[in-house]
Parts: C-alpha cells; sequence; structure tokens
C-alpha cells in the first residue's frame, strides 16, 4: 500500500491588493494553530506573512493590481513552511539599510525584513527564475519534550521552490 504523505499544503493566489492581507494572515493565524503552534508563535508568524505579503505587493508588484502574489503555507511534521512569491523585479537584500544603523532608528519604515527575521526561526530571499522575490519563512513547531529552537538563518539565493 502507497505510504500516506504527512505534508499539507495550501496555496493561495490574491491580487495585488493591501485589502486581502488580513485575509491572508487570518489564514495563517488557522494554519498555525492547526499546526499545533502556540499563540505567541501564531502571531508572530501571522505579522511576518504580513510584512512579506505587503513588501510582495507594495516593492514587488508596485500595486499593480493585475499582478498575483502566491502564498503558499506547507504544513510538514514539527514545522510550518510559508513561501510568499510576487511578479516584481526583485532586489538586492545585501543593499537593504540596517533598522538598527543609528541613523536609520528614527526611519519611519524599513522594519518589515527586520520584523519577518525576528518573528520565524529561518528566512530565505530568493530571485524567482523569470523575475519576482520568493520570500521563504520557516518556523519550527517543537513537541514539548524537544526544547529550544535551532539557530536563525538569513540568506539570499538564486532560483528555489518551497524546500
Ligand atoms: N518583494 C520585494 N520586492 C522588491 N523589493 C523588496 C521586496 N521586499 C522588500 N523589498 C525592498 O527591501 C526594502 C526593505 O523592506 P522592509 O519591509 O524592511 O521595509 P519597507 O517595506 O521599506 O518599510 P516597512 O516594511 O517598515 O513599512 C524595501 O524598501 C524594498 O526596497
Ligand atoms: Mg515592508
Amino acid at each position: 500500500m502507497k505510504k500516506q504523505s504527512t505534508t499539507r499544503e495550501i496555496r493561495v493566489r490574491i491580487d495585488s491588493r493591501y485589502e486581502f492581507i488580513d485575509l491572508v494572515q487570518e489564514l495563517a493565524d488557522q494554519l498555525c494553530r492547526a499546526a499545533g503552534l502556540g499563540r505567541p508563535a501564531v502571531l508572530n508568524v501571522g505579522l511576518a506573512v504580513r510584512e512579506a505579503v505587503a513588501n510582495a505587493i507594495k516593492h514587488g508588484n508596485r500595486q499593480e493590481a493585475g499582478k498575483w502574489v502566491e502564498i503558499v503555507f506547507r504544513l510538514d511534521p514539527g514545522r510550518i513552511v510559508i513561501a510568499v512569491r510576487d511578479q516584481g523585479a526583485g532586489f538586492d537584500l545585501a543593499k537593504q539599510k540596517d533598522p538598527l544603523e543609528p541613523e536609520n532608528v528614527f526611519r519611519s519604515n524599513g522594519r518589515g525584513i527586520f520584523f519577518i527575521r525576528s518573528f520565524v526561526d529561518d528566512v530565505t530571499f530568493t530571485r524567482r527564475k523569470g523575475g519576482g522575490t520568493e520570500v521563504r519563512m520557516e518556523k519550527r513547531v517543537m513537541s514539548r519534550r524537544s526544547g529550544r529552537a535551532a539557530p536563525r538563518r538569513t540568506a539570499m539565493r538564486q532560483g528555489g521552490e518551497v524546500r
């Protein structure tokens, strides 16, 4: 008999409209709860997803409503992986301002990526083949006995899929 996969995947595509961000966050909340994350982690992932989708709409697709943002939620045993993809021109992560530098602390923007990094365990920004950005965020779901999550990583890669 064929072995049943324990991975579950949900894929949604929205037009590039801010009004859909609440809907995506709601979906993230429900899926994180279903995956077994505790309340603080659920809130953190929801905020990370919000920031990534807002960036995809604003900076990636430049609010062109005809361009889509795709959000893939994957529930694996022990982790939830969320990918946010846009149809924009991509960007250079290394060139972004560090919001912790003294000259940037009073800026009213430029904190989204910093928040995303703080709120999930692992973040990867990838230039998608054929254009656009993929932000892959991973949150580990700890069983009661497994203790702390592993350290965070952030990287920029070329062309990738949800791993
Ligand atoms: N999906 C994306 N496509 C293109 N550029 C992006 C994308 N995401 C982020 N960026 C670039 O990275 C910069 C930093 O993003 P970040 O979310 O940290 O700050 P912000 O969006 O400018 O402000 P804030 O999120 O605090 O309102 C953006 O200003 C933009 O230049
Ligand atoms: Mg932002």
